[in-house]
C-alpha cells in the first residue's frame, strides 16, 4: 500500500516537537504516549524516532489502520499498534501511559465523544499524567482567525457534529475529569496546543 500522507504534520510537527522536548522527561525510561486518532501514523513515526525514550502508542478507527501500519513498518521499534479505538464508543485503560497526544481529533469527532474521551482519560490515566491536545481553538466564542472560521464552515458542511472546539468548554469539561491546564501554547497556522494535568 502507499503511505497516505498528511501535508498538515508535515508542517507541525517540528512546533510540536519543541512542546514535547518541554515536558517528556527524558530521563524517564521509558515514557508511554497513546495517541488517540493517529490518522495516517506520520506523527507517530516522527515523534518515536526524535524522542529516544519515548514508547508511542498509535490508534484509531479500523479503517484507517492499513495506512499507519505502512507508515510504522518502517519506523524504529519503540512504536506500537494500531490499536483500535474510537471515542464514545470503545472502552480503553489508559492508566499505564504517561501521556496522551491527540491532534486535530476534537473538531472531527463530536462534541458528545469529545466528553466522552475526556471521561475516560479522567477514569483510567495516573495523578500527574499529562494531555496533549493539538488544534484550532476559539476562545469567548470567538473566533482566532478568518480561516479558522473559513474552516469551521467547511467543517459543519461537511458533518453537523464536527466544528471547531471552544477553549472554555475543553478547559471545564477536562476540570470536572481532575485535570488542569498547565499551558496553552500558540502554534504556527492560528493552532494551539493545550497540555493539562492530572491533579
Ligand atoms: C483530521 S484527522 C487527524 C489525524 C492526525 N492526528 C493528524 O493530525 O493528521 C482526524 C482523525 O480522528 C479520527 N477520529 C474521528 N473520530 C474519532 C473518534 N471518535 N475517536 C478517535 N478518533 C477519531 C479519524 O479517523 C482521523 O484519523
Amino acid at each position: 500500500m502507499e503511505k497516505p500522507n498528511a501535508p498538515s504534520c508535515e508542517r507541525n510537527k517540528e512546533p510540536i516537537l519543541e512542546v514535547f522536548r518541554k515536558y517528556i522527561d527524558i530521563n524517564k525510561e521509558p515514557y508511554r504516549i497513546f495517541e488517540v486518532g493517529s490518522g495516517t501514523g506520520q506523527h507517530a513515526c516522527f515523534f518515536s524516532e526524535q524522542l529516544d525514550n519515548v514508547e508511542w502508542t498509535t490508534s484509531d478507527l479500523a479503517e484507517n489502520h492499513a495506512g499507519i501500519r505502512s507508515w510504522i513498518s518502517e519506523s524504529k521499534k519503540n512504536i506500537h499498534g494500531p490499536v483500535e479505538f474510537e471515542a464514545g464508543k470503545g472502552q480503553i485503560d489508559l492508566s499505564k501511559y504517561q501521556a496522551v497526544f491527540s491532534a486535530n481529533t476534537l473538531h472531527i469527532m463530536g462534541w458528545k465523544s469529545c466528553k466522552t474521551l475526556f471521561k475516560v482519560l479522567g477514569k483510567t490515566m495516573k495523578t500527574d499524567a499529562l494531555v496533549f491536545f493539538y488544534g484550532p481553538f476559539n476562545y469567548l466564542g470567538k473566533y482566532t482567525s478568518p480561516s479558522n472560521e473559513e474552516f469551521d464552515k467547511w467543517l459543519k458542511e461537511k458533518g453537523s457534529h464536527m466544528g471547531i472546539r471552544s477553549f472554555e468548554d475543553v478547559t471545564n469539561n477536562m476540570a470536572k475529569n481532575g485535570f488542569f491546564l498547565k499551558e496553552d501554547i500558540e502554534m504556527p497556522a492560528n493552532n494551539r496546543v493545550l497540555v493539562f494535568e492530572k491533579s
